[in-house]
């Protein structure tokens, strides 16, 4: 089926242009960008760059989050103050930034004089109204450091189990849930000292308040202006259950004691705002400082912060993950509601991406390196590609596959998108010197439908997030425009062309209806790809085209340029190297693939690492010096878990504490697969200690990422079976420890 070109209508009246102010979390300013980053900023980026190809002003705000204990603590562990701390974060962000074609408008900070002045402001308002409450707490205080202690800085013994070094929340080995006030010989991780208990004012947002509770329930269960709900339906579930009859809201402690990385609050020195109260701030604190600054005018907005803000057609629109629900859809609204401040529009909030199963972690940066990812020549297009085509507007998790994404990238976006103007471009220019066919009659759009029904479906799509669905339909239709290709056999015209009018005819009105659609379809995937539909339009000798043009199709006659690349294939060695997979190139040619050797426990360990003594660093006389030595970053493990590996006959999951925290300060473990599945029953190997290779590069292995390596000594026995002993320290040794 073929459909006419030419939309059967004109679009009527134009609907009235939205302004737009959107944010993405503000990432926390103690670590580099991983991909679940870049995954909030290029769902926001597909959406924000769909509603401007549409006429409508989106105004895109971001900032870094800079305060609290975790960033000071940080800072100081590195000896430098923590605005110097987080400037040296924030000088990163913009690599990212442009690499990945995220078209933000401004990135600020929470460190900055408008969020001063902001957060102060919005809580006058709230103390005015009588929505602060004071009252005096008990908590747990390190002498040495002269600091009050957030319960993830205080370890100590299980009331129940007495297991060593727990955390103040719940017991890794029993499993039991207390307070930070239950462990016995509590300590601080900072300076190891026993904490006391001393008293002190707290400032609390009366959540409780009815007022409150009202207003809440109204909002989250909403319409926005559009008649749509303002959160997802898993959203709304969520908020159902926290202000439900038994679920009563709590009121929230909204002050911390000095010494505090933060904005002081007004009238009560010594105390600070805890961050969670600041950060949001920072969204408005961007924009003010975006329209302060002048950007805003360059961005076409005549009118001061003020009056954007006080317009009620303004949209505030937040995209977040789903771990800071609660904060964007209670406390947040809640704030701004009782402060008289605009209210958010909706919260889109999105699921998690994993990598090949594993989650992501701050602290050692496994998974994908997004700098790693551009450095070693990788399109982010295709990142930007892939992610939509797993996301969709529900609250779920993605997973990342470098099987799966090579598929998608090479099999879609190159053999289907790219594939149709590669191979019409040829003929267009040797039969017709570039020009496409003088008349639009007869010619064909093969997108199986009408371009303007279509049109309607996919901005749809785009407007509500459904972003894989968009890109399943395009491809749909590129599947159609090859189909209509291939029957029509422009090879074999091409051949009869120069002697059969008829022929020469029929060959220009496929070339032309071809690149036609590709037209199309490049309007359709360019919130996605904006560089590769830019540079489709460089080849096509059209103009950056927005959605109404979709309406418009080239003139006839008109010529476009000779064909150049658009977009490669991924190759396989890329993501080998990109997942650190690849032989180190100054390593021995012979050596065996990381990989495989770390199917194996045995690694440096046993005999057989030693029978290569060809490795970087070796002396002649078969030595090592101490600082090759030390390369080797070997510490205490705590194996938290072990499982059987589903699929494997060697393998078994290792979850191991080894002492680390993520950039929130949240303890993290560690998943090492080690191939010690034929010496140990797992269960046997819970709550045991062992020795990791803590520096290993992470390494994709089939079932997984693996973060490092066990140590294990191993040899034949008499029986000539193959015996295997997982190193084991003397008590007292602590996840964490060097060894040395
Ligand atoms: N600083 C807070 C947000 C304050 S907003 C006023 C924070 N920072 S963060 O750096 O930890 O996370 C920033 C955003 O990245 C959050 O929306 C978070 O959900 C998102 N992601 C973090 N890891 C993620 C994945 N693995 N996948 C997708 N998004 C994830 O939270
Ligand atoms: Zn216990």
């Amino acid at each position: 089926m073929t459909a006419n070109l030419t939309p059967a209508s004109t679009p009527g009246a134009a609907p009235k242009k939205r302004r737009i102010f959107v944010t993405t979390a503000l990432p926390y300013a103690n670590g580099k960008f991983h991909l679940g980053h870049m995954m909030e900023y290029i769902q926001a980026d597909i959406w924000v760059r769909f509603q401007r190809m549409q006429g409508h002003k989106v105004h895109w705000m971001c900032a870094d989050d800079t305060h609290g204990a975790p960033i000071m603590i940080a800072a100081e562990k590195a000896g430098k103050t923590p605005q110097e701390f987080v400037a040296e974060i924030a000088a990163t962000r913009k690599e990212y930034l442009d690499g990945f074609h995220l078209s933000i408008d401004n990135w600020y900070s929470t460190d900055s004089p408008e969020n001063v002045e902001l957060a102060q402001d919005i809580y006058r308002q709230l103390k005015a109204s009588g929505f602060i409450a004071s009252k005096t707490i008990e908590q747990f205080f390190d002498p040495v450091k002269s600091m009050f202690l957030p319960d993830r800085y205080i370890k100590g013994e299980c009331p129940k189990c007495g297991t060593k070094d727990q955390y103040g929340d719940s017991c890794e080995n029993c499993g039991a849930v207390y307070a930070p006030t239950d462990l016995k010989n509590p300590y601080s991780t900072l300076s190891g000292a026993t904490p006391e208990m001393r008293s002190s004012e707290h400032f609390f947002f009366k959540l409780s308040d009815p007022q409150c509770v009202d207003f809440l329930r109204n909002w989250t269960e909403g319409l926005d202006r559009h008649d749509k709900k303002r959160l997802q339906s898993e959203i709304i579930a969520k908020t159902k259950e926290w202000l439900g009859e038994d679920g009563k809201l709590g009121d929230w402690d909204v002050s911390r004691d000095a010494p505090y990385f933060g904005i002081p609050i007004p009238d009560a020195p010594g105390k600070y705002f805890y961050v969670w109260l600041d950060a949001p701030v920072g969204y408005l604190a961007s924009l003010k400082n975006y329209f302060d600054s002048g950007k805003a005018k360059f961005n076409g907005e005549s009118r001061t912060f003020a009056e954007f803000l006080a317009d009620p057609d303004t949209e505030q629109i937040h995209f977040i993950g789903k771990d800071i629900v609660y904060f964007h859809v209670l406390f947040w609204p809640a704030m701004l509601k009782f402060a008289g401040y605009k209210v958010p529009d909706s919260v889109n909030v999105h699921g998690f991406i994993t990598v090949g199963g594993e989650k992501m972690s701050k602290s050692r940066g496994t998974g994908i390196d997004p700098l790693k990812y551009l450095k070693i020549g990788m399109n982010p297009e295709w990142l930007r590609y892939y992610i939509a085509a797993k996301l969709n507007a529900n609250v779920e998790d993605v997973d990342f596959t470098a099987e799966d994404f090579m598929a998608r990238v090479n099999s879609d976006l190159i053999g289907k998108f790219v594939n149709i103007a590669s191979r019409t471009a040829g003929f267009l220019h040797k039969h017709f010197d570039g020009k496409l066919l003088e008349r639009q009659s007869g010619v064909k759009v093969g997108a199986g439908e009408d371009v303007a029904a279509m049109s309607g479906e996919i901005a749809a799509l785009y407007d509500g997030r459904e972003f894989g669905k968009v890109v399943r339909r395009v491809m749909e239709a590129a599947d159609f425009v090859n189909g209509y290709y291939d029957t029509s056999k422009p090879w074999e015209l091409a051949k009869r062309a120069a002697t059969d009018k008829d022929a020469r005819e029929q060959l220009h009105v496929v070339c032309t209806s071809v690149l036609e659609t590709f037209r199309v379809l490049a309007i359709y995937l360019a919130p996605i790809m904006p560089r590769l539909a830019g540079d489709a339009f460089a080849f096509l000798n059209i103009s950056r085209q927005q959605w109404h043009d979709l309406h418009h199709p080239m003139a006839p006659g008109h010529a476009i340029n000779g064909y150049k690349h658009l977009m490669s294939r991924v190759e396989e060695k890329q993501l080998d190297e990109l997942f650190g997979l690849l032989p180190d190139p100054a390593a021995p040619a012979k050596a065996e693939k990381p990989a495989k050797a770390l199917a194996s426990a045995k690694g440096a360990a046993s005999g057989n690492a030693a029978a290569k003594p060809a490795a970087l660093g070796v002396q002649a006389d078969g030595f090592i010096g101490i600082d090759d030595f030390a390369k080797v970053d070997l510490r205490i493990a705590k194996i938290v878990n072990a499982e059987q590996v589903e699929g494997s006959d060697k393998l078994l999951r290792l979850t191991l504490d080894v002492g680390e925290t993520d950039g929130s300060g949240q303890p993290t473990t560690r998943n090492v697969f080690s191939g010690i599945k034929s010496a140990y029953a797992p269960e046997t190997l819970i709550g045991q200690h062992t020795v990791l290779v803590a520096n290993l590069a992470p390494r994709k292995m089939k079932f997984g990422i693996s973060e490092g390596m066990v140590l294990a000594a191993s040899a034949k026995d008499e029986q000539n079976e193959p015996g295997l002993y997982l190193l084991n320290p003397h008590t007292g040794a602590k996840p964490g420890m060097k060894v040395s």
